[in-house]
């Protein structure tokens, strides 16, 4: 949000002059730049995929990446206990069954539990690079090759991040991304999907477009195979999210510069343990996370800071779900329509499930480096554009509000 400027308001009054607002236009007429199109393309080239699909959630990409790969009722799906509902309830709207798993020091997936989740039922694993960290992608990678299983990555939170080099959601059958407000990069909202798969592809554009091919023009009757719907993004959305795809790499320059000054000042600070980082050239350095060697630690940091420990960060936590938690049943008052649980009858998901996931966010601090999201608890940190000084100033702050709080 602190880097929208002139670019991005060139790019908004190329489209409303041209008077193209929609992602199909007179592909004759100069005037029409077909924003969505280019976005589509360059986000795919940038993260070097095939395929680039723009969506207009992150919502959207996974459940339209969830019906392309043809998730079907009474499919498991594992999925973190730590992540954004979006991740578990695209699942259920897909008429899946997410189960849901453990977190490990990287707050993302644990290979582990991924294998004892593992049943006769499983169809897909969707591993979540929260808080702009990749997760274990050769270990589930693996898992899924071993047990046949679909690999879906959600990278809503992770955008700029890479692992071994290459972006996340390039290792996936199909990577999802989310352009909202506390994202690497925005539009406001909007989503994007990318795959290598052409199959895959063309689904994906059909269910995001009442069925058409991809790049239709006019209704094309007679071309259309499968049922869609309609998760447009329009070309407004896309002229932001083009200007600020282009400022991709300066972010990401700027956050690890951000984060690496302010880890390094903590660096004394033996008695925090920062969260396990896969790949240090990958991280995209929006938040820096660390463990409190206790709970009551942490409870008494969190007050000092006036932010929350992550297991309070109320949207990313299973625990503080309410609307998920209990049985979810056809007759339920929380599925305001047909249940999409109907078909396979009860599932449970309670507080406390699961035990190791918890102890870390319970111990757990989120500090902002570029992205602040009172969802993520990180109230307390920088900002992109703060200046050395205030990051050394920040960075003192929070040591002695650590020692003072052991
Ligand atoms: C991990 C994760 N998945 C999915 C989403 C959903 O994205 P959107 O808000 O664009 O629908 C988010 C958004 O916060 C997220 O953090």
């Amino acid at each position: 949000m602190d880097i929208i400027g002139e670019e991005e308001k060139q790019e908004l009054l190329e489209v409303i002059e041209s008077g193209y607002l929609y992602r199909y236009g007179n592909t004759d007429d100069p005037k029409f730049k077909a924003k969505v199109w280019n976005l589509e393309r360059s986000f795919a080239n940038k993260l070097g995929s095939k395929y680039g699909l723009a969506v207009n959630s992150g919502t959207s990409a996974l459940l339209t990446s969830l019906w392309a790969l043809g998730i079907s009722p009474g499919d498991e799906v594992i999925v973190p206990g730590y992540t954004f509902i979006a991740s578990i309830t695209s699942i259920i709207f897909a008429r899946g069954i997410p189960v849901l798993a453990e977190v490990d020091k990287t707050l993302t997936l644990d290979p582990m539990d991924v294998k004892r989740k593992i049943s006769s039922k499983t169809k897909a694993i969707m591993l979540v690079h929260m808080l702009g960290n990749p997760g274990h992608i050769d270990e589930i990678k693996q898992i899924a090759e071993d047990y046949d299983l679909i690999f879906i990555e959600d990278c809503a939170q992770a955008l700029g991040a890479t692992y071994k080099g290459k972006s996340v959601g390039t290792y996936g059958d199909m990577g999802a991304f989310s352009l909202n407000v506390y994202k690497t990069i925005t539009a406001g909202d909007g989503g994007m999907v990318i795959t290598d798969d052409e199959k895959l592809y063309e689904r994906a554009f059909a269910i995001h477009d009442q069925g058409h091919l991809p790049l239709r023009q006019g209704v094309e009757q007679g071309k259309r195979t499968i049922l869609g719907l309609n998760f447009r993004m329009n070309e407004l959305t896309a002229a932001v999210a083009n200007a600020q795809l282009n400022k991709l790499d300066k972010i990401k320059t700027k956050l690890a510069q951000n984060k690496s000054l302010l880890k390094n000042r903590l660096k004394e600070t033996e008695e925090i343990e920062f969260r396990e980082i896969l790949d240090k050239e990958g991280d995209a350095g929006t938040l820096l996370t660390f463990f409190m060697p206790s709970k009551k630690s942490a409870i008494k940091l969190a007050k000092k800071l006036n932010c929350v420990r992550i297991s309070e960060s109320g949207w990313h936590v299973y625990n503080n779900m309410e609307h998920l938690l209990g049985k979810m049943t056809v007759t339920d008052e929380k599925c305001p329509f047909v249940c999409p649980l109907h078909d396979i009858g009860e599932v449970d998901y309670e507080k406390g499930m699961l035990p190791q996931t918890d102890d870390l966010l319970e111990r757990g601090i989120n500090i902002s480096v570029g992205v602040s999201d009172p969802g993520l608890g990180s109230a307390f940190g920088v900002k992109i554009n703060s200046t050395e000084q205030e990051i050394i100033d920040a960075a003192e702050t929070l040591k002695r509000a650590i020692k003072s709080s052991l």
